[in-house]
């Protein structure tokens, strides 16, 4: 079964179409990323109108990379929701005239259980129970996925998302947007053994998260020390996000005895969340998958997949 999916949650239009919810035949994506890069942030109107102006196009290219005719479609996917309003619109709008044009099924999928299901994309499929832990700019929640049906929220952050501390902290060092690539850049540049230390709040015995304060942190550090080396500041921020982050994952497979850990979403491509987690959770015979790079950040071949199991 050939499945379409369109995603156009955020700031990246993509398509892709994946057959039989394994085998992505052709995933192509547009960001509009630059054009949000000097405000500091995802402008929505900016975003909408690139996804208007790209939908066409994009669609074309992946059904031209995959080789395969719009009859060649046996169900259209979309990211319905969470995400811009008016982001979603143009994606559901267009999928929803598509299906109905070709006479095949929409499916409507989840943006966050989509970016656990990219870990299905890879060669070797996790087997499920599993605890799914996803970070994006928008989200940082913990989930028991018993089936790709049934995922249980177990946590969730009660302030900022995980990726938007990385942005916050960025603008507040002044290093552009987004901040989660430069900063992870910048940290492996650092000489480590200084003595700067943050800590997020643990929030004990809760699978939820809090990361509004280590970022407050951030920014009363920078403005009495203004000479430390801005390599050491974010060392030790991205140093304490990632072993809150690896404690709540590790806890939540003890509590609910679950051996397979999925990660999912933007700061899933960090470099040090990635080596730390594998790390400590192969210690206590937890499997752990990550997305390839380009299955970490926004993209349809995740929402493609997924609807292989709705239709
Ligand atoms: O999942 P995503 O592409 O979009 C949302 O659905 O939010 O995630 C974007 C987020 C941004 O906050 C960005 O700073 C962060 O992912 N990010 C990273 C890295 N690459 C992207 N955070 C930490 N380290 C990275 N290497
Ligand atoms: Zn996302």
């Amino acid at each position: 079964m050939n499945i379409l999916g369109i995603e156009t949650s955020c700031d990246e239009t993509a398509a892709s179409v994946v057959k039989d919810g394994r085998t992505i035949l052709s995933n192509v994506v547009v960001t509009s990323l630059k054009k949000h890069a000097k405000f500091g942030g995802i402008i929505p109107e900016i975003a909408s109108r690139h996804h208007l102006e790209f939908i066409n196009s994009i669609v074309e290219q992946s059904l031209i990379d995959a080789h395969i005719k719009l009859n060649d479609i046996d169900a259209v996917a979309v990211t319905a929701s969470p995400g811009l309003i008016g982001s979603l619109l143009v994606g559901t709008s267009f999928a929803r005239a598509l299906s109905f044009a070709l006479n095949k099924p929409l499916v409507e999928i989840d943006h966050i259980k989509a970016h656990l299901y990219a870990n299905f994309l890879l060669e070797k499929s996790p087997k499920l129970p599993a605890i799914g832990l996803i970070v994006s700019g928008g989200h940082t929640s913990l989930y028991q996925i018993t089936s790709f049906k049934n995922f249980k929220l177990l946590g969730h952050t009660l302030d900022d998302a995980a990726g938007e501390a990385f942005d916050k902290v960025a603008r507040i060092l002044n290093l552009g947007y987004p901040g989660g690539p430069v900063i992870d850049r910048l940290a492996q540049k650092s000489s480590k053994n200084n003595n700067i230390r943050f800590s997020c709040a643990p929030l004990k015995d809760t699978f939820n998260f809090s990361f509004s304060g280590i970022k407050t942190a951030v920014l009363y550090y920078t403005k009495s020390n203004p000479k430390a080396k801005v390599e050491d500041v974010v060392f030790a921020f991205q140093e304490s996000v990632v072993q809150n982050l690896v404690y709540k994952c590790l806890d939540a497979c003890q509590k609910l005895k679950t051996k397979t850990l999925l990660v999912g979403g933007g700061v899933a491509a960090n470099s040090s969340l990635r080596n730390k987690l594998q790390e400590a959770a192969g210690k206590s015979g937890i499997e752990t998958f990550f997305p390839p790079i380009a299955l970490c950040v926004d993209n349809a071949a995740m929402v493609a997949g997924m609807a292989y199991h709705y239709v």
